[in-house]
């Protein structure tokens, strides 16, 4: 078979694509040691070295074995071991107990990455005609796309076990001071929309997952939306107005969760006298945990690791309430408005459901979205752990109300 010449051209590009991404997961680890690779904190967290292997045997079961010619897998045991949910493939390690597996060890993880990585180049240097194309690029660019999305769940995972643990440490101490953005926060503006019909949803060229399609209209009622996302030191007059006594500004649910859990303020910030502090750090007020460790709390940053009752309940008192998805997605190119994308998850008002006529993705890959429209609240945006590049103004997160171990946060809508 011959190969034309733009499929030459293609699998050349996804083949460096491929390189790059596989690459990102690998740096992501490397400050992590053995032991912190393998810890799992909780049963929605998993540990690092799963999230590597994982991202692995995804190419492996839906590309390499369906669609490479002759491919022998690294280890027939890893099929059972690092399926995530896929029902279609059979039983499967469960999940609270990823942090048991000391092995593989790190090393097995790599070699099996290794082992991966070059059968799926092997496959994009082969002789591909233009069906076997048509079949092997789209697998290619989800399991990229798949691969992306574990790289911020290797974040977020990572970082919720580190909080467990009382020395805090730093993922990867901060290279310098903070970097400061304006000293004071600029005050909130409110951009009115026209509302009316609109599109949403994915259209055109390039990648989107199904849950962004079909592309639809939606009726928006006018509405106003904040140029600038809830930041902490707005959020810290939230907590100071009391905000986490008064069971009026809350859901059922959300008050039911404060009460349960002790929340008192975002998932991450420590009181200034918490024993696990410093006597330096003791001295200044709200501290908070990230990526760099134990930082100051800076009142311009967006506040992040809420939980969508938290925000919920944030709007109440702010005398507002969350943006619908639609209404998020409308404003996203509105003048004026700032921090849509690239620094925390938004948490939006609607409910993850399938859009009108929405259709899984054929095959395995219809596990992949559909089956957990339920009980989910959308985000959207991306956030600071996010992959440049990963998202799109259609882009759909999604996460349970009570979660607040992603960099989650919001921004403010209101009725017009
Ligand atoms: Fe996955």
């Amino acid at each position: 078979m011959t190969l034309s010449r733009p499929i030459t051209q293609a699998a050349s590009a996804l083949r460096d694509r491929f390189r790059e991404v596989r690459a990102a997961s690998l740096a992501l680890a490397a400050p992590l040691s053995a032991e912190d690779q393998c810890i799992q904190s909780m049963p929605d967290a998993s540990p690092t070295k799963w999230h590597l292997a994982h991202t692995t045997w995804f190419f492996e079961t839906v590309l390499l074995q369906p669609h490479a010619p002759g491919y022998r897998p690294f280890d027939t045991r890893f099929h059972y071991l690092f399926n995530s949910y896929y029902e279609a493939l059979g039983p499967r390690h469960p999940r609270p107990q990823r942090g048991l597996l000391t092995r593989p060890s790190v090393d097995e993880v790599h070699a099996y990455r290794g082992h991966v990585d070059e059968a799926v180049l092997r496959l994009l240097d082969s002789d591909i005609g233009d069906q076997d194309w048509a079949t092997i690029e789209p697998i290619v660019t989800l399991g990229l796309n798949h691969e992306q999305q574990h790289q911020e769940l290797l974040l977020t995972d990572i970082l919720h076990a580190l909080s467990c643990n009382p020395l805090l440490p730093a993922y990867k101490p901060a290279a310098g001071p903070a970097l400061r953005l304006a000293a004071v926060p600029p005050a909130m503006r409110w951009l009115p929309q026209p509302g009316g019909m609109v599109q949403v949803g994915h259209e055109g060229q390039g990648f989107a997952f199904d849950n962004e399609t079909p592309r639809h209209q939606a009726l928006l009622q006018p509405y106003a939306i904040a140029d600038r996302l809830v930041n902490c030191g707005d959020y810290a007059q939230f907590i100071a107005d009391g905000g986490y006594q008064r069971p009026e500004l809350w859901l059922s649910d959300g008050w039911a969760a404060v009460q349960a859990q002790g929340w008192r303020h975002p998932a991450y910030w420590i009181e200034a006298n918490d024993p696990r502090l410093g006597t330096q750090q003791q001295q200044g007020g709200w501290q908070v945990f990230g990526l760099h460790g134990v930082r100051p709390m800076e009142a311009d940053a967006p506040v992040s690791q809420l939980s969508f009752y938290e925000a919920a309940a944030y709007a109440e008192w702010a005398g507002a309430r969350l943006p619908t998805e639609f209404e998020w997605e409308a404003a996203f190119d509105a003048p004026g408005i700032s921090q849509m994308a690239g620094h925390v998850w938004q948490w939006t008002r609607s409910s993850y459901d399938p859009y009108p006529g929405f259709r899984p993705m054929p095959g395995i890959a219809a596990e992949y979205n559909g089956k957990f429209m339920v009980g989910q609240l959308v985000l959207r945006g991306g956030s600071v752990a996010t992959p440049a590049g990963h998202t799109r103004p259609s882009y759909r997160n999604f996460f349970p109300p009570a979660a607040r171990w992603q960099f989650s946060g919001l921004r403010l809508a209101k009725d017009v």
